[in-house]
């Protein structure tokens, strides 16, 4: 039986009527046309369809629509105030972290909500917070540099991060199960 959900996204409220096993990215893409969080793997393990739930980052693939009414969305279309990009998403321009952009918005939507949480991260939260999103083309070395010139945006602090750690071929361990 089909549900009547209220939906906050990016500021705007939605009233719609929804299956119950639809998810919240099947509804943001089909329904309200907000394409930008895109659908990798639909198992939760790529990040690509990273939005905020409340301010927190979550895989909409794995959430359910119905899980997301009354709650506040922000989505990649969302980041940018006024005309202006978000400080972030300046940071991944300038720094070329962005090859194919798949993975781009499930990024920035990550780092937003690390650096809102955290506004000086170490390099261990930079790692932990990036290993649910994957990245096939970059080698996330200018990802890392974004991250780094982004805190300094916001916050006027990095950490250095190892030569060690920026030759890796990608972030730790996929941490899918943070994005319930
Ligand atoms: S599409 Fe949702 S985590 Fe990959
Ligand atoms: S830029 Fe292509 S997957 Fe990351």
């Amino acid at each position: 039986m089909k549900q009547l959900v209220q939906l906050s996204v990016n500021g705007q409220t939605h009233d719609l009527v929804v299956r119950p096993e639809r998810t919240l990215l099947d509804v943001l893409r089909e329904d309200l046309g907000l394409t930008g969080s895109k659908r990798g793997c639909d198992l939760g393990a790529c990040g690509a369809c990273a939005v905020l739930l409340d301010g927190r980052p979550v895989s909409s693939c794995l959430t359910l629509a119905v899980e997301a009414s009354g709650r506040e969305i922000v989505t990649v279309e969302g980041l940018a105030r006024g005309g202006a990009l978000h400080p972030v998403q300046e940071a991944f321009v300038e720094h070329g972290a962005v090859q194919c952009g798949f993975c781009t918005p499930g990024m920035l939507i990550t780092v937003t909500a690390l650096l809102d949480e955290h506004p000086e991260p170490g390099e261990a939260e930079i790692l932990e917070a990036l290993s649910g999103n994957l990245c096939r083309c970059t080698g996330y070395v200018k990802i890392l540099d974004a991250v780094r010139a982004a805190i300094r945006r916001l916050h006027g602090a990095a950490p250095r991060l190892s030569q060690a750690t920026t030759d890796r071929t990608g972030p730790a361990a996929p941490a899918a199960t943070t994005r319930a």
